[in-house]
């Protein structure tokens, strides 16, 4: 490659870094609880409908729950109890089987607002329209390595923490100690908190950010001018 080949690249680099403005967003939660029930259905979901494209979400379905390795398998204890370890699984398994955020979101939000009402196939059944899947394919996760594996790594992320000391912990950019900070307010007006956050941590102001936009739609294709122009 030339120099100017190199050129081009590098610079494409820095506009991809621009284009990157989204605020990553860290749910550590579990499916029986009031607590993320009450976040999840009240704050984050009828939110996530109006800013969900500025937002880079992470789903971690576990919670306060143990999982020990005894007799070659997997053992889950969940704080609510085997109801709550099924329904973490259909979470993990379903959120597991799309690629698109928004499909991720709108079935975790579905579940969230069925589930408690009965932990049974009935609410995966009426929710799984949200993913390209069947109920029989999710179900066939849950009853596998597959879905016990994914448990468990969610389990590891969330013992990786330390003892969270409330579920749901949401974590802002990874940043634990910051999120903590501003905690109570991320879990009772979670709007506000992530504009605020959103405005606070971009580096420039709207109207960068609206150049840096149009930069990322015209630059390749001026730069791509460029560099044609320039090997001949
Ligand atoms: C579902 O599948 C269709 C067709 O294959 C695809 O266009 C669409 O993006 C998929 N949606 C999700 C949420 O994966
Ligand atoms: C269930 O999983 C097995 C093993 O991964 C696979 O061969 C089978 O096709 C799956 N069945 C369904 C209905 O997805
Ligand atoms: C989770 O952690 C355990 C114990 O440290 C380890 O044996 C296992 O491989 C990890 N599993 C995953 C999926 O991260
Ligand atoms: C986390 O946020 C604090 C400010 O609250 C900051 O001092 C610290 O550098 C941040 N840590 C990382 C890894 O960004
Ligand atoms: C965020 O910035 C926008 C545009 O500058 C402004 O309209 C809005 O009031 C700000 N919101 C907060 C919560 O600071
Ligand atoms: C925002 O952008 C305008 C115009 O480019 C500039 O004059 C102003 O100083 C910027 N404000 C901040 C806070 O960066």
């Amino acid at each position: 490659m030339n120099f100017s080949g190199l050129f081009v690249l590098v610079i494409l680099q820095s506009v991809c870094v621009l284009a990157d403005n989204k605020l990553k967003v860290s749910i550590y939660y579990e499916v029986l609880c009031p607590d993320s029930y009450q976040f999840l259905t009240q704050q984050f979901c009828p939110v996530y409908k109006k800013i969900g494209s500025s937002l880079n979400v992470h789903l971690v379905p576990y919670g306060r729950a143990t999982h020990k390795f005894i007799d070659n398998e997997w053992i889950f204890t969940c704080q609510h109890g085997p109801d709550e370890c099924w329904g973490n699984k259909i979470q993990a398994c379903g959120i597991n089987e799309v690629e698109e955020q928004d499909a991720k979101i709108e079935f975790m939000c579905c579940i969230m607002n069925n589930y408690q009402q009965a932990a049974t196939t009935t609410q995966l059944n009426y929710c799984v329209h949200h993913l390209n899947t069947t109920s029989k394919s999710v179900l066939n996760c849950t009853g596998s390595s597959l879905g016990t594996n994914l448990l468990v790594s969610y389990g590891n992320e969330t013992h990786a923490l330390n003892h969270l000391s409330f579920i749901p912990t949401i974590i802002f950019n990874d940043n634990l100690t910051q999120s903590l900070d501003i905690q109570s307010s991320i879990l009772h007006n979670f709007y506000d908190t992530t504009v605020k956050y959103l405005n606070d941590t971009s580096e420039t102001n709207n109207s960068f950010l609206v150049s840096s936009r149009l930069s990322v739609t015209l630059l390749p294709t001026l730069l791509l001018f460029t560099y044609q122009f320039l090997m001949h």
